[in-house]
């Protein structure tokens, strides 16, 4: 099973107590440690966490440095541990812009843990779902002037195998917290069949049993696909 969260309300959870905002980042990084080490026992096999937006580079520099600098020390001191509970990391999104101390850790905990075969966690970094669309179908069309795609060949497969979620199946379920209703350019061209779930919790109070409820209810659902019910056959 794969499921896509987008972490929000960090923000409100530190301006609700008094707090600056990026006590709500700091205390989102717990929260993502809690639900990461949570997912497998309830049968997910790979997580997609919206870390940071291509929209949050409009935020105050001073926020957007914060929120660096909290990944990178997370990734560092997290790598051997996740390496060891059998995560493999990923991250999605683009590389352009990000500072080199980030992507030196990206590449060192995506090398250690590239074997891992437990859960996969996906961080999605400087992603937007917009410019993942636009990237796929570059990719596409330089197949196509390269001659290895005829353009006949172009079907969902063929795209999908271009797009920065590649290596997963599409996700089965997506999780959005901090109570607004919109996907927010997120995994645009991979929700197509996505069921989606919208929590009031904000992100920093989302706990393990709020998941795993979610995705109780998730394993009632009669998925379809755009075909019929297996009771209407
Ligand atoms: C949205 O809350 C959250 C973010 C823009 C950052 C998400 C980052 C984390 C949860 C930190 C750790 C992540 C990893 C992968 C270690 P917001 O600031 O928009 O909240 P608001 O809507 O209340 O203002």
């Amino acid at each position: 099973m794969h499921v896509a969260i987008i972490m929000d309300g960090n923000g409100r959870w530190a301006t609700n107590r008094g707090l600056p905002r990026v006590m709500g980042h700091r205390r989102g990084v717990k929260a993502v440690e809690d639900i990461v080490k949570f997912a497998p026992s309830i049968g997910i096999d790979v997580i997609t966490l919206y870390a940071f937006s291509t929209e949050n580079w409009k935020r105050p520099a001073k926020e957007v440095e914060t929120l660096f600098r909290l990944f990178k020390f997370f990734f560092v001191q997290k790598a051997q541990e996740f390496k060891r509970l059998g995560f493999k990391v990923c991250f999605i999104g683009s590389r352009v812009g990000l500072p080199a101390a980030i992507t030196q850790t990206m590449d060192h905990v995506s090398d250690l843990t590239q074997d891992c075969q437990r859960m996969t966690v996906n961080i999605a970094i400087n992603y937007g779902g917009q410019a993942e669309i636009l990237d796929a179908t570059k990719i596409i069309a330089q197949q196509v002037a390269d001659g290895t795609l005829s353009v006949d060949d172009i079907d969902e497969t063929a795209f999908s195998n271009a797009t920065h979620l590649a290596h997963c199946a599409a996700p089965d379920l997506i999780v959005r917290t901090g109570g607004d209703v919109r996907l927010s350019n997120f995994l645009l061209w991979h929700v197509a069949y996505s069921e989606l779930s919208f929590s009031d919790t904000l992100w920093p109070d989302y706990t393990p049993a709020e998941l795993s409820a979610v995705v109780n209810d998730f394993a009632s659902k009669d998925r379809r696909f755009g075909g019929l019910t297996k009771k209407a056959v």
